[in-house]
């Protein structure tokens, strides 16, 4: 039997964030801006440059762990808005009020239940990423298979003229992905953020204006 955990979040925590031998500019300013990871600055530069996010919104954070996005949006849609996050672990400093996390696999979760318990959202985010093996093709179906479940996700919980933000690997079938988020938003966009590490071949479906649960 899939168990669904909820964690409503209610006292407000100290954020941290541990170094590692990985750390480059991004990250250390993120440890002393006190984000919760360098990914921040994708998401601040996809809203900056696209104006997704608004006071009052309602968002649903897929792969949020271990939270910086859901952190950013939070401060976003200030005390009107929420942010529910989904992913297989939780995040421990992310202690908000405001925030509601979901523990699980977005590929087995229960969908329609998912979607009359938090529907409706403006916004539905996800920097899903699988684990990866370094074969090319494995990593890209992967990213892929999680892409689509996010679109399938988003489909069911988002108002009509919501947007989706999307990380996908590049590679074969990110075009058929794209055409397939355009059969169901007005505008569709792809976009490398600049925090982006070099050598990362991860790549964002920006799409805005949903049209609905009909295709
Ligand atoms: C790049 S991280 C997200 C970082 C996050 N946006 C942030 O700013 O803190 C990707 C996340 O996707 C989650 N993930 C990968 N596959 C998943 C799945 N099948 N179900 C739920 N979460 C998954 C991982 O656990 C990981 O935390």
């Amino acid at each position: 039997m899939y168990v669904i955990k909820i964690t409503a979040i209610k006292a407000p925590h100290i954020l941290t964030m541990k170094k590692n031998r990985w750390d480059d500019h991004y990250t250390r300013r993120a440890r002393k801006e006190k984000w919760l990871a360098r990914s921040v600055y994708k998401l601040q530069e996809i809203d900056g440059r696209f104006s997704l996010i608004r006071r009052g919104d309602r968002v649903l954070d897929l792969g949020c762990y271990p939270g910086s996005w859901s952190q950013y949006a939070l401060q976003r849609v200030g005390d009107q808005g929420d942010v529910v996050g989904v992913d297989l672990r939780m995040p421990v400093h992310l202690q908000i009020r405001g925030f509601r996390f979901i523990e699980g696999d977005v590929l087995s979760l229960a969908t329609e239940w998912l979607g009359r318990e938090i529907w409706p959202r403006d916004l539905v985010l996800s920097d899903l990423a699988p684990s990866t093996t370094g074969i090319g093709d494995v990593d890209t179906s992967r990213s892929l298979r999680l892409a689509e479940k996010a679109l399938e996700i988003a489909c069911l919980v988002l108002r009509k003229r919501g947007g989706f933000v999307c990380k996908v690997l590049e590679g074969g079938g990110l075009k058929g992905f794209r055409r397939e988020v355009s059969q169901r938003f007005s505008q569709v966009s792809l976009f490398r953020p600049g925090a982006t590490r070099k050598r990362s071949r991860e790549v964002y479906v920006i799409a805005q204006g949903f049209g609905g649960t009909d295709p």
